[in-house]
């Protein structure tokens, strides 16, 4: 499969990039998922059957069955302790690597995936890249039971932080509500522009209800950015600041007090 439109063509110079940058012989990965990834996966798929050893942790099932499909070894987080690296996409980063996630609706194995990271590398497109998060909508995911409280309860958080009577609207496809990889359902916060999100990716986890939340502040060590031409660049975000406490501290990062 080849990269058909502009935009195809710079994720896939992102996802291929990485595995030049940064994927080496023995390592475990973490596989990221959407379609950024998916160039990635398929490139990997590639790379193991000119004999790169490595064994990869899929974040949904659209990974894992993409990465069965291309030949990519699989194992799980309850037979390794511990991944080398996780290279995954976004929705939208800004110049600290605070990172939109969720589109896919993947967002809870994605977070739980690069926690277990030593090291986390965001693959986007040149377009991805803003000074402000927040015109993609942030996807949210709750529990299906009494969503519509948590809901209420996560309109009054925002309100508490400036953002009057955003639109929060419970994803549906085709009519049907979403159900994530692990039976939970997506409200997108349409907020236009965060400019606190070390603040909301902290708090929005203390409603109950919220499972997780889509602003990954302070996970990216890197990120890799792929343009049409085939040029790709790479940031350094390693020493952005962490909105919540996490098994991962990398390089010393410490969380917000
Ligand atoms: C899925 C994700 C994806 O990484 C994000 O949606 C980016 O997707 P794409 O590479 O297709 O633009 O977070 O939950």
């Amino acid at each position: 499969m080849e990269p058909r439109t502009e935009q195809d063509r710079a994720k896939w110079t992102a996802g291929t990039a990485a595995i030049d940058a940064y994927v080496r012989d023995g390592m475990k990965l973490g596989l990221g998922s959407g379609t950024t990834s998916h160039w990635f996966v398929r490139a990997l798929g590639k790379a193991v059957a000119d004999g790169l050893d490595v064994v990869g942790v899929p974040t949904s099932t659209a990974t894992r069955d993409l990465a069965l499909e291309v030949g990519v070894p699989l194992t799980t987080l309850a037979d390794v302790e511990r991944l080398d690296l996780t290279i995954d996409g976004a929705d939208e980063i800004d110049h600290n690597g605070a990172m939109i996630k969720g589109g896919g609706a993947c967002l809870l194995w994605e977070r739980i995936v690069a926690d277990a990271s030593d090291r986390m590398v965001a693959v986007v497109d040149d377009s991805k890249v803003v000074e402000t998060l927040g015109a993609f909508p942030l996807p949210i995911e709750v529990i299906p039971f009494s969503w519509e409280s948590t809901r209420r309860s996560i309109a009054r958080l925002l309100a508490k932080h400036g953002y009057s009577d955003p639109e929060l609207r419970l994803r549906t496809r085709d009519g049907e509500t979403v159900v994530t990889d692990s039976g939970n359902y997506i409200i997108d916060a349409h907020l236009q522009a965060i400019t606190d999100p070390l603040v909301l990716d902290a708090e929005l986890n203390w409603i109950p209800g919220v499972v997780e939340n889509g602003l990954f502040t302070g996970i990216a060590d890197e990120f890799v950015i792929g343009f049409a031409d085939g040029r790709h660049e790479i940031r350094d975000t390693s020493s952005a600041p962490s909105a919540r406490p996490t098994t991962t501290l990398r390089k010393g990062r410490a969380p917000v007090a």
